[in-house]
């Protein structure tokens, strides 16, 4: 089992990377001292799957696991299901040494996560991540929370995890548009930080869709590089931001299209092409790098442009109600070469509305 720490001083924990690593679970939790009483949170899809082997491993190791269903979905990912969760871990008499083991994807990590972060003013938790984007972006750095009627991920706490534990064999089960969606955070990491990243990602592309060697290479670099910039910034103060590379567009596409059309690592892609064509038309990155990370998306049967009813004007005003305008400037990360990211503010009337011609 291979292992990588994310340095955060006495927040410093571990992510072990493992190949059907489920049945191990109940060991590390011995490691990490635990014992007595856990509560996994997870929902019936995954649940379905996966939990009755969490179970196994928890009982075969003298825990007394207690499972919470919470519905599947991104509109449950909100405080009444949080609220059912303090009900029923205060209907068990969970206590501040139980721990809560979060077994799912994004969604349930988040709610989990702000779950256990709020219960008796906190109590440990783990990230069990089992989709791609979970494993590569959601469980490492700490942000945990739900979303509000007029915004998502309004509410939330930064509370980091006493291990993660990624089973990359879990990924078979997960539908492709969730690898996919997944791989678009992957190629993210390395436009922002590594060209080696990106290379891999091109020469290895057909192996990685098919879940082969590479992904776990893949899933491994961008843990390394997630908690690399999480240990420079954990609570996204400045250089965090860098990792909402295509964000930006990728939001205001998702609200759009009333978050209906695109998975939100499709609206990434679209949004990380649309960056990319701004780095371009800015004159902060040549034409080659642009069309660069057009290819690689589309390689990963990935979007590459917003669909015809978005014109530039509903983006720039869906840009402007999203929480990155700082004194009526909207604030970009743009790319400079492969590897090499910039933050660029720019106003309004100076955004080149010719932009969604070029994509
Ligand atoms: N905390 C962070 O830093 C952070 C970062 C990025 C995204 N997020 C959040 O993550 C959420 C999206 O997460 P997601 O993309 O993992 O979606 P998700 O959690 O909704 O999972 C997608 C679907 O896959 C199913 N599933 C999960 N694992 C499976 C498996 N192994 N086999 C079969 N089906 C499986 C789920 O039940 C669900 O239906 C959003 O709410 C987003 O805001 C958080």
């Amino acid at each position: 089992m291979e292992i990588l720490t994310v340095d955060l001083g006495e927040r410093s924990y571990p992510i072990y990377f493992s190949r059907g690593g489920f049945e191990d679970i109940g060991t590390l939790m011995q490691k990490h001292s635990f014992k007595g009483r856990v509560s996994i949170i997870t929902n019936p899809v995954v649940g379905g799957l996966y939990a009755e082997k969490v179970i196994s491993s928890l009982k075969d190791t003298d825990f007394f696991p207690e499972v919470i269903k919470i519905p599947d979905g991104e509109e449950y990912k909100n405080l009444n299901t949080v609220s059912s969760i303090y009900d029923s871990l205060v209907g068990s008499r969970m206590e501040r040494i139980s721990p809560i083991i979060a077994l799912g994807g994004g969604v349930v990590g988040d709610i989990a996560g702000f779950a256990a972060a709020t219960y008796l003013r906190g109590i440990p938790f783990v990230q069990v991540p089992t989709t791609l984007l979970s494993q590569v972006d959601s469980s490492v750095g700490g942000k945990t929370g739900v979303n509000h009627p007029k915004g998502k991920n309004l509410i939330g706490a930064f509370y980091q995890p006493r291990f993660v534990l990624i089973d990359t064999t879990v990924l078979k089960t997960l539908p492709h548009t969730e690898i996919r969606a997944g791989l678009a955070e992957v190629i993210k990491y390395g436009i922002i930080k590594d060209h080696n990243l990106l290379l891999f990602l091109e020469a290895n592309y057909d192996d990685i869709l098919k879940l082969g060697g590479g992904i776990d290479y893949a899933i491994k670099r961008s843990c390394e590089i997630k908690a690399e910039v999480v240990e420079q910034d954990e609570r996204e103060k400045g250089l965090r931001a860098v990792l909402n590379f295509g964000h930006t567009f990728g939001h205001a596409v998702e609200t759009l299209t009333d978050y209906r059309e695109f998975k939100h690592g499709e609206a990434v892609a679209i949004g990380m092409v649309m960056a990319a064509a701004l780095s371009y038309e800015l004159g902060i990155c040549n034409y080659g790098v642009y069309k660069r990370i057009k290819d690689i998306v589309e390689k990963f049967g990935l979007p590459v442009s917003p669909p015809p009813q978005i014109t530039a004007d509903k983006l720039l005003s869906a840009m402007e109600i999203d929480k990155k305008v700082i004194d009526a400037k909207l604030r970009f990360v743009l790319v400079k070469e492969i590897g090499e990211v910039v933050f660029h503010e720019i106003r309004r009337e100076d955004f080149p509305l010719d932009l969604l011609g070029m994509v």
